[in-house]
């Protein structure tokens, strides 16, 4: 942006600057230095990032800050940062720090019920992850290797990530919210022989069980021929409150007596830069979840950084990501990012709505909370309970609000901005994904003017351009198109584990030479990015996205379904809602059981994310005479529209009138 665009920007609309006192503390304090130091990322991004990596403890030294080739017609993508430098992210997260802040907090943790709560400072952190990382060793975990974390919100989980980072295991944490199949398939895809679960969870008033469905996981992952040798358990429920937890001799062992006998010092492994730091799966619009893969050095460096700027992080101050740790935004801003900059990391095990929805304002004051940062649907869900139970808080410590997830609608922003940030507090809207590994489009809170529903502008090292329907990329100023980021940055993904071909196929197919975010976005009169949404078969419900063609196979496999034909549709509280279109096979009849008894299939199928909102009963689908379904008026139908566009290309024109005839059944 131009001196000139920026006059302009507070002329146009909504605009929100950063309170000059914030601006004043904050690590970039104009648009000025933004700009020079965007300009200077982008013009010299390797001295720009060596820079950034020297801050941390390496081994070795890199020989290359950066090699890569972004174009799939000149050979196979290939992305390396800090080539030839070896280091261990874990030692950066701990021993690091271990001389000037061994007795602060690392971990605040906050349980599921008021008034507990657990500290674990640098140094009882590190003591914890070396004892882990020699249970792990001692059961035959070398470096390489991959362990799978099946684990709620509790120290256990942080502990193992980092002992995996300690010893060179790649981790794989699957999300406590998954079902039993779910899991499975991720095991089998990772090829793990090593399982860290617990004996449940507690959400909200409810204790579940993690642990039966870890062993249906384990069984019919061995009906599929993997077996899985060890399994740890960690004890976080206990006797008496309804959650089984059989032991299977000689596989199932326990995290607490494993720990007691482990020794507390164990030697970090020295990773090359672009050795794999870890694989979380998540959603595409086709086939099973696919296994994002990280490196070490530039997953390192981007999710530092990124932290320190976009949420002017500096010493001492108590910093709270509510994402729970299975989802990428936990591993890089609840773990890795805030860790390597030495930071106090509130870890929350509860729901925002136990006991009641004033928890977070609650959790703000016990631990004076400086920044904060949740998702839309979250902030939407509490605005829905009143402002009472925010303002019976105090707040005073917040200084910085932030949003990950999706879009946000301006309404959710501005009651974020005026009735928990009491105006007083700039908020970022953060834009990434699970494969950019780190923030890629967001305010920088000391300088960005903010526009309610804009994540604003790149971050440091980022190039996002817009592609038009041609394939071309725009230039210019109020388009709008496909984002794509024409070079790479640190924290990206470099593969989907075991199939390069998939990962080529799925981001740098669709446009040679850029990478494809499946995002669409607008790029406004000053520059700014306004995410519109996938642009491909992916839901975003409630911040996590679906694939569409996951939820309609687990639809399939019930015997009722014939067919099934999976869309989004505007949700209130999730964002977006999923809603399901369903042919029943000859002799089942549609009944309102039957619709929910699906809904429950798809719940154990995939897990409650999935579950659709709406069953919507489908005689017959829209398609076009080469048989492919017609979703775009499938979205229209469920989005409560009358008009469908053209239908011309529709093989039976009918099949509209009796859809529309069924959804008022
Ligand atoms: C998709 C990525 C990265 C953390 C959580 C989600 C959507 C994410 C925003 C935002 C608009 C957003 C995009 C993106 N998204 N943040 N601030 N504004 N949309 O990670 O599960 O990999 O999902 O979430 O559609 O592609 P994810």
């Amino acid at each position: 942006m131009s001196e000139r665009t920026d006059q302009l920007v507070s002329q146009r609309g909504e605009m929100f600057y950063p309170p000059a006192a914030f601006a004043q503390k904050a690590h970039v304090s104009s648009m000025e230095q933004y700009r020079q130091m965007y300009r200077r990322s982008i013009e010299d991004p390797e001295g720009f990032w060596a820079e950034a990596a020297e801050g941390f403890f390496w081994s070795q030294k890199w020989s290359d800050v950066r090699r890569f080739n972004f174009k799939r017609s000149q050979g196979p993508i290939d992305v390396q940062w800090f080539a030839g430098g070896k280091t261990n992210v874990c030692y950066n997260c701990l021993d690091r720090h271990l001389a000037t802040r061994a007795d602060q907090p690392a971990l605040i943790w906050e349980g599921n019920e008021p008034g507990e709560d657990q500290v674990l400072t640098y140094a009882q952190l590190h003591e914890q992850v070396c004892r882990f990382a020699n249970v792990l060793r001692g059961l035959g975990v070398k470096k390489g290797d991959r362990v799978t974390i099946y684990l709620p919100m509790i120290v256990e989980l942080a502990i193992a990530m980092l002992a995996c980072a300690r010893i060179g295991a790649i981790h794989s944490v699957v999300f406590g919210g998954f079902s039993a199949e779910s899991l499975k398939d991720r095991i089998i895809d990772s090829q793990c022989r090593l399982l860290i679960t617990s004996d449940g969870a507690f959400r909200g008033a409810k204790a579940v069980t993690l642990k039966l469905i870890a062993d249906d996981a384990l069984d019919s992952a061995a009906g599929e021929g993997w077996r899985v040798d060890k399994v740890v358990v960690a004890r976080r429920v206990g006797e008496g409150k309804g959650v089984d937890c059989p032991m299977t001799a000689g596989r199932d062992l326990w995290w607490h007596e494993l720990m007691e006998a482990a020794a507390p010092v164990c030697e970090a492994e020295w990773m090359d830069a672009e050795d794999p730091l870890f694989i979380l799966y998540t959603s595409g619009s086709t086939g099973k979840p696919k296994g994002v893969l990280h490196t070490t050095g530039g997953y390192m460096v981007y999710t530092a950084l990124t932290h320190r700027y976009v949420f002017d992080y500096h010493d001492g101050d108590v910093y709270w990501c509510t994402a729970d740790i299975g989802w990428v935004t936990g591993h890089s801003y609840i773990l890795y990012g805030p860790l390597l900059n030495g930071a106090r990391s509130l870890m929350f095990e509860g729901v925002p709505t136990y006991p009641d929805s004033g928890r977070f304002w609650e959790v703000v004051d016990k631990w004076g909370v400086n920044i904060f940062y949740t998702a839309p649907t979250a902030i939407r869900a509490i605005m829905r309970m009143g402002d009472e139970l925010v303002q019976k808080s105090d707040r005073g410590s917040l200084r910085l609000l932030g949003t990950v997830g999706e879009p946000i609608n301006p309404e959710a922003w501005r009651w974020y901005n005026e009735v928990v940030g009491e105006g007083r507090c700039p908020i970022v809207d953060t834009w990434w994904q699970t494969e950019t590994g780190g923030i890629l489009i967001t305010p920088l809170p000391g300088c960005t003017p903010t526009k309610p529903g804009s994540a604003t502008l790149p971050f440091f090292g980022v190039e996002p351009a817009l592609m038009d329907d041609e394939g071309k990329e725009t230039s210019g100023n109020g388009v709008s198109g496909r984002l794509v980021i024409k070079a790479p940055w640190p924290g990206q993904l470099r593969t989907t584990y075991g199939n390069h071909e998939r990962f080529e196929t799925v981001y740098f197919s669709d446009f040679d030479g850029y990478y494809f975010t499946g995002d669409g976005a607008r790029r406004d009169e000053d520059g700014y990015y306004w995410i519109t949404g996938r642009v491909d078969d992916v839901i975003n419900v409630s911040g996590h996205r679906m694939g569409t063609a996951e939820v309609e196979s687990a639809l399939v496999s019930h015997p009722a379904v014939a067919e099934a034909a999976v869309v989004g549709f505007p949700h209130e509280i999730k964002g977006q809602g999923i809603y399901a279109y369903v042919t029943l096979r000859l002799g089942h009849d549609y009944s309102d059981e039957l619709a929910r008894e699906l809904i429950e299939h798809v719940r154990n199928q995939i897990g409650p994310i999935a579950a659709p909102d709406q069953i919507h009963w489908a005689p017959a689908l829209p398609k076009t005479r080469s048989g492919k379904i017609m979703r775009r008026i499938l979205r229209k139908m469920a989005a409560g529209e009358t008009s469908f566009g053209d239908t011309s290309t529709l093989a039976d024109p009918t099949v509209i009138g009796t859809l529309v005839e069924m959804k008022s059944k």
